[in-house]
């Protein structure tokens, strides 16, 4: 039910509107907005009374054009309440409410005789605001060469951060005040082969940060299109940010054309940390248009498998040759292993497939190119159409199709984005000719045009091209080494997940994600999309390859199974091979049992690098699915099950780590009780160190 009351307010008496109070409905958080002496923007914000954002300047500077940051007046201001419930299509809840106050501040810069607007939307989980740029006649092709967006927060906060780097987000988070954040905390030997540091010591959004009296604070941003992506430079001694675009090729961040909107910079604010990862996702969706896909009946959650993890701890390669594997990094041709793409290791993996009930196989390495793929900035790297010959695409097509299995296409790009732009239309023609409905793209490396960076607008604009190419054709699309998500799924749901942070591959040949590195996503990386995190990972140390290898899985074989739960994707892999999974037939149970879509999500306890436990009741049905994870630290608590339907008996499947279970001495120790369950029942929850718990429950019949 839509629900809109709009008042519009035009004061005549301009001084009148030179500063103005938008609050959220529950009137707990406020943004005032001031015109300074110089006639520059400035806003500030409260939370329950308190300020958390000093008054911080607003502006863009312009290539050639005077700046858009001082000498404005408030011609009008307009405001508006909106009370609006939507669904989406797949998601973490089926019904989502948009529920905000609304100002719009217009200004003329008069001696030059030029419009911007400047519109926030406050909610009760915080505040979001945007440039708008009207069309107009003393304004219409620009070039930004800055946007100056200032964070004057209050105090030297805990941050938990990530460098800011234009081609990549894979490193592991870092926690410091923020005084402290010092790229040079930061090991560089990380397994991140391309790294483009923006400026000393910025962070890139998401910000996350715990003030000393307990209050969460979170900069980031919604819908970015047509724009770069925001990161933030740090002034460490007074605690203010300001937004830092990735340039293009020549400089200037974004090349625009009047009428455009920026997208939104948010604050997300609580004293309750478990709002940040329930309400902050949906404030993100709300500020991002609805779909522009009219028929969506296509597009529907996967659960895979794939020729991947083979690669990764070096079993078979990428290349036919037999060289490229992420466990022989230089691609030493000497050393020789079998290519995994084959027609016949294919088939097994749809056999495992079709017999577990999962509808997505994922091939890695079935087209030519793969002997010479990264790290040369090369331009024609793959075709994204010749199989290798040992790869009988036809024949693989119709032996999945046989067995009601899905292909899951992979284009990696290695970076080459002119390259994969023109031969795009003949990808997707092998695509739809052999019944590919989704496809993995990947954009390792340099990308070309040479020296365009993963965050820009070039590159921002091509990803969600290929989203909206896509769509036309009826694809699912999952993207790695993309920009990372702002809600964008929203208007464009076939962009079922994306990679963009340290996924669990990492684990494979680098010292990998540490314990606390899943309880901190949902405050990061989740909070603007579903992630390809590929989780499920039962031989967790490398040694079960290689008896040399000291590389693992920094978490227990029970938390890989709550992964499934607290890391929201549509779209998950049950990421080991099919012989690991045979071992461990029971625990396996869960990966095939666990929902993707849900009806509704509830975050039971939540702390960033600490814990977090949640639970959702999939989608259509009475079942509940639990994920209780922590970080190097063992956890007890206790959990009650006041969410599910009063009067129904229900039985819980409870995989826990075993009494002696640890990430690092013992990580594949596990147990699985069955026990009953109601609505006034409690469970106790006992994770070991790194580790978790995951639960199934389901009504009895
Ligand atoms: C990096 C991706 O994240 C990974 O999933 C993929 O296997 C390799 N690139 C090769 O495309
Ligand atoms: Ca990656």
């Amino acid at each position: 039910m839509k629900k809109l009351t709009t008042t519009i307010f035009t004061l005549f008496a301009l001084g009148l509107l030179n500063a103005q109070t938008i609050e959220s409905p529950s009137k707990e958080v406020k943004v005032n907005f001031e015109l300074t002496k110089n006639g520059q923007p400035s806003y500030s914000v409260t939370y329950k009374g308190k300020e958390i954002v000093k008054p911080s300047t607003l502006g863009i500077t312009l290539r050639d054009k005077e700046a858009l940051d001082n000498g404005f007046k408030v011609v009008n201001y307009t405001t508006k309440s909106v009370n609006d419930t939507w669904q989406p299509v797949l998601g973490e809840y089926k019904n989502i409410q948009d529920l905000h106050n609304e100002g719009k501040i217009e200004l003329i810069q008069p001696a030059t005789n030029r419009q911007i607007n400047v519109t926030f939307k406050v909610f009760d989980g915080g505040v979001a605001f945007r440039y708008e740029i009207p069309q107009q006649e003393k304004l219409n092709h620009f070039s930004i060469t800055a946007e100056k967006t200032q964070f004057n927060l209050t105090g030297d906060h805990t941050a938990f951060w990530l460098p800011a780097d234009y081609d990549s987000q894979e490193y592991v988070y870092t926690k410091t005040k923020i005084s402290g954040i010092d790229h040079s905390l930061i090991d560089m030997g990380n397994g991140i082969s391309l790294k483009s540091i923006a400026k000393p010591d910025a962070v890139q959004t998401p910000l996350q940060m715990k003030t000393a009296d307990n209050i969460y604070l979170n900069i980031f941003e919604a819908a970015v299109v047509n724009y770069p992506v925001m990161h933030l430079a740090t002034n460490k001694s007074t605690y203010q940010f300001e937004s830092i675009l990735a340039p293009s090729a020549v400089g200037d961040v974004a090349f625009l054309q009047t009428p455009f909107n920026t997208p939104w910079r948010t604050i997300m604010v609580s004293d309750d940390a478990r709002n940040i990862v329930s309400q902050g996702p949906q404030m993100i969706l709300n500020l991002n248009e609805p779909s522009k896909i009219k028929d969506t009946s296509w597009i529907k959650p996967m659960k895979y498998v794939g020729i991947w993890w083979e690669m990764h701890v070096g079993v078979s390669t990428w290349d036919r040759k037999g060289s490229q594997n992420a466990q022989n990094q230089l691609g030493q041709e000497a050393i020789k292993f079998p290519h995994g793409a084959t027609t016949q290791n294919t088939k097994r993996y749809i056999d495992f497939a079709a017999k577990n009930g999962f509808n997505g196989v994922l091939v890695e390495g079935w087209n030519t190119g793969w002997e010479d793929w990264a790290g040369n900035w090369k331009d024609e790297v793959f075709d994204f159409t010749t199989p290798y010959d040992d790869f009988d695409i036809k024949s693989i097509a119709d032996y999945a199709k046989g067995k009601n299995v899905s292909m899951i296409m992979h284009n990696e790009t290695s970076g080459s984005v002119s390259n994969y732009e023109r031969r795009f239309d003949r990808a997707m023609e092998v695509m739809k000719k052999y019944n590919y409905p989704a496809v993995k793209t990947g954009y390792v490396g340099r990308i070309i045009p040479r020296g365009e960076f993963h965050d820009g607008q070039r590159m921002v604009n091509h990803f969600n091209w290929t989203a909206e190419r896509f769509a036309e054709n009826k694809i699912l699309l999952n993207s790695h080494e993309s920009h990372r998500p702002t809600g964008y799924q929203r208007t464009y749901p076939n962009y079922i997940a994306a990679e963009a942070a340290r996924g669990n591959e990492f684990n494979a040949w680098s010292y990998g994600n540490p314990p606390a590195h899943e309880t901190i996503l949902p405050f990061m990386r989740m909070l603007g999309g579903p992630m390809d995190y590929t989780p499920g990972i039962f031989e967790i140390k490398m040694s079960h390859y290689d008896p040399n290898k000291k590389e693992q899985v920094h978490t227990t074989l029970a938390k890989q199974l709550a992964l499934y739960v607290t890391i929201y994707s549509p779209l998950q892999m049950a990421a080991d091979l099919p012989e690991n999974y045979e071992r461990y037939a029971d625990a396996f149970q869960f990966i095939k049992d666990v929902a993707l879509d849900w009806d509704d999500s509830k975050y039971l306890e939540a702390e960033p690098g600490e814990y977090l436990t949640v639970a959702r009741k999939a989608k259509g049905t009475q079942n509940w699915f639990i994920g209780a994870i922590t970080n190097e630290n063992a956890r007890k608590s206790s959990i009650k099950l006041d969410f599910l339907t009063p009067g129904v008996k229900y039985e819980a499947i409870v995989y826990a780590d075993a009494k002696d279970a640890h990430w690092e001495k013992n990580p594949k120790a596990y147990q699985i009780k069955k026990i009953k369950v109601d609505a006034k029942s409690t469970i106790k929850l006992d994770l070991a160190a790194g580790g978790g718990t995951a639960i199934s429950i389901v009504p009895i019949k």
